[in-house]
């Protein structure tokens, strides 16, 4: 009887997908604007969360080989310390379960060439990569909607560059499912109210990234104290020397709401307690702050770094899971099509 019960609450679990590309570091930003918030979800244990590492996605740009494969494992240790745990939530691999090659070529062809070019991704990019224009590049969002549908999501987080791509996403599967019936489940997008958009220390208006040409613009959970501190001593703010929230004063906004992220103070509390006090307090004060919260994942960090194996087994654990989980829904898919089996 009540394990019919737990069963039947289970069923009713939503299920959550997401992923990140493996860059190397996580940055400030990754982590307040995405991944804490997957830990969030998967702690919460309201949802059914499975987690990915796209490098599928990313070699739509030219990786160096040993930088590419030391990027995955980085990424993949650095999310396994900020506390996704491969018991309560897989994380696996993109490209050791190839059902995401083959949604990826089938649902090419259920999209058409017109909403492609309409994805601002794809614009932005190939302005950046002029000299290689690659079709993978153009066939991204096909591939991303791939590994939403196969996992049949109800709520996909992201980042709202991502948007696009999942309204792209719901439109593939409407699509698909009027024509073959209810193959997909029609994921919806979210973007987590409690995610810190975290912009650049440097130049505020731009999102805090790693491709930004100065360093002291990002900071990096893998940074040491020091710099970390250093960086924010450096950060850019304005004349007034008043520590509130306003238009205009985008530094300061930055600063605030990365305090309140980490303190979860909210901004009239954070604008009482510095009241009267210059901008080098509150500068010290958000370093600090940050410091209390990243320094533990990074030691967690160094040491998953020292064990392969541990990685290893977390990740192999999580990739039989994602192939078992969307082999279904492939199979579902082509029979709808009319493969033959
Ligand atoms: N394209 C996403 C990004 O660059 C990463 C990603 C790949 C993703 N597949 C996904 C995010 C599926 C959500 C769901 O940020």
């Amino acid at each position: 009887m009540e394990n019919q019960a737990v069963q039947t609450t289970e069923k009713k679990k939503e299920t959550v997908f997401s992923a990140i590309q493996p860059s190397g570091a996580i940055t400030l930003g990754n982590y307040l604007g995405a991944i804490r918030n997957w830990v969030r979800m998967q702690e919460s244990g309201d949802y059914h969360c499975i987690y990915a590492l796209a490098d599928l996605h990313t070699i739509t740009v030219r990786q160096e080989p040993a930088q590419f494969r030391k990027n995955v494992i980085d990424m993949y240790a650095s999310i396994l310390a900020c506390g996704v745990d491969v018991e309560k939530a897989p994380f696996f691999i993109q490209s050791h379960n190839p059902n995401h090659a083959v949604m990826a070529w089938i649902l090419d062809c259920y999209t058409q060439f017109g909403e492609l070019s309409r994805m601002t991704q794809f614009k932005d990019k190939s302005a950046k990569h002029a000299d290689n224009i690659n079709a993978g590049l153009f066939t991204y969002p096909s591939l991303m909607a791939g590994d939403i549908l196969l996992y049949q999501a109800d709520k996909v987080p992201v980042g709202a560059d991502q948007k696009q791509h999942i309204e792209l996403t719901r439109d593939i599967a409407n699509r698909f499912n009027s024509i073959y019936g209810n193959v997909f489940k029609i994921p919806e997008g979210f973007i987590p109210k409690d995610g810190a958009r975290v912009m650049s220390l440097q130049n505020p208006l731009n999102k805090m990234s790693k491709s930004d040409e100065n360093v002291n613009g990002y900071v990096l959970l893998t940074d040491p104290d020091n710099v970390i501190m250093k960086k924010f001593k450096r950060a850019v703010t304005d004349s007034e020397a008043k520590v509130r929230y306003a238009e205009g004063k985008e530094g300061i906004n930055n600063l605030m709401s990365i305090y309140s992220a980490v303190t979860g103070l909210s901004f009239e509390q954070i604008e009482h307690d510095f009241d009267g006090k210059g901008y080098g307090d509150f500068k010290t004060a958000v370093g600090e702050a940050v410091i209390a919260e990243i320094a533990p994942i990074r030691k967690r960090y160094e040491e998953y770094l020292k064990d392969k194996k541990y990685l290893e087994e977390c990740y192999r654990k999580s990739d039989e899971f994602a192939i078992r989980y969307s082999s279904r829904t492939v199979e579902k898919a082509m029979k709808k099509i009319g493969f033959v089996k």
